[in-house]
């Protein structure tokens, strides 16, 4: 599960989902029947989706091509985080601001699924990086390979300009669009600030798209970028599930799993994920699956 599966049940997104509606953005499973014409996938095929709404049901209905294999050899709980938490930071890393070893970088969001999944594919690519969070979470993030930065305490900006007074190569921001400003600031000339956390609020978004506007055209040698799997094709996010299974088969990463919750404890599942206490992600099992666990 994700923070979208929260917001699309309290509604604080620029165009909330109409009721009723059944959430669950990512899911893996095994294929149950196959309509005609379908030669990608055959029954009983072990695939996983990005599906936005309805994955907390039983059977859901889906074209073959928005399906991709998951190796069996792979824990289907660590499996799952990969559709949505790593592919973000994967593909903000490597197709969107392509990162090179030795590029300096600060995480916003740092201990949470997508920031946990941009320090273990950061650490490989080699990056130095800082990430914001509560001081609770520090050894965490110490330990996947981030310099961490306490966001109650310490003015981060004050922080980098200090340790990086030439700045840095890119800021990713998955929290509020008020980082922009000063997610600015810490930046190099060249640098790049790109924000993948979604405005709360139809409102909120014409404010921040007019803020992404204004900082594209003012002439400081930074850019801004967006970044929302919505808008990626689906052969790119299919590359991409493929690249990052090899790595988890690998155990090149590892994803952080905060907890894992039958199905039916999904309220417990989302009122974990809502506290903001998670460090990593929260991951929902079916009862085929925790039968087998047991
Ligand atoms: N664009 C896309 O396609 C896409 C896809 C997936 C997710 N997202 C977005 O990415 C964001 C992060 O998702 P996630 O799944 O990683 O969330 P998450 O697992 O809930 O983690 C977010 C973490 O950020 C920290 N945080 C909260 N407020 C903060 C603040 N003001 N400044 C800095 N850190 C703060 C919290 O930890 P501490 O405060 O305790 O450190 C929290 O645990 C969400 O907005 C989500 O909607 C976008």
């Amino acid at each position: 599960m994700c923070q979208d599966d929260i917001a699309a049940r309290i509604g604080n997104r620029p165009t909330p989902p109409r009721l009723p509606f059944v959430p669950g953005y990512t899911i893996l499973g095994v294929v149950d029947a196959i309509g005609e014409g379908n030669i990608k996938v055959a029954v009983g095929d072990r695939v996983a989706a990005l599906t936005a709404l309805g994955g907390y049901s039983e059977y859901i209905y889906l074209s073959g091509e928005r399906l991709v294999h998951v190796p069996v050899t792979i824990d289907p709980a660590e499996a799952v985080t990969l559709i949505l938490n790593y592919v973000v930071a994967y593909q903000v890393l490597h197709r969107l601001v392509q990162v090179k070893a030795g590029d300096r970088v600060l995480i916003i969001g740092a201990s949470g699924g997508v920031g946990t999944a941009f320090l273990q594919l950061g650490k490989l690519a080699n990056l130095t990086m800082y990430g914001m969070a509560s001081k609770s979470k520090h050894s965490a993030l110490t330990k996947l390979g981030a310099i961490p930065i306490d966001y109650h305490t310490q003015d981060f900006v004050d922080v980098i300009h200090r340790s990086e007074p030439d700045g840095l190569d890119f800021v990713f921001n998955g929290m509020g669009e008020d980082y922009l400003r000063r997610g600015l600031a810490v930046l190099m000339r060249g640098g790049t600030f790109v924000q993948y956390g979604a405005p709360q609020s139809f409102l909120r978004l014409i404010s921040f798209l007019a803020q992404f506007i204004m900082f594209k055209l003012l002439p400081n040698g930074k850019a801004v970028e967006g970044y929302g799997t919505h808008r990626v094709d689906y052969r790119l996010l299919t590359e991409d599930w493929i690249e990052l299974f090899k790595l988890l088969e690998e155990g090149k990463i590892k994803p952080v799993i905060a907890g894992k919750f039958p199905m039916l404890e999904a309220a417990k599942a989302n009122e974990m994920l809502e506290s903001g206490k998670v460090i990593g992600n929260i991951v929902l099992l079916a009862p085929e699956i925790l039968l087998k666990s047991t």
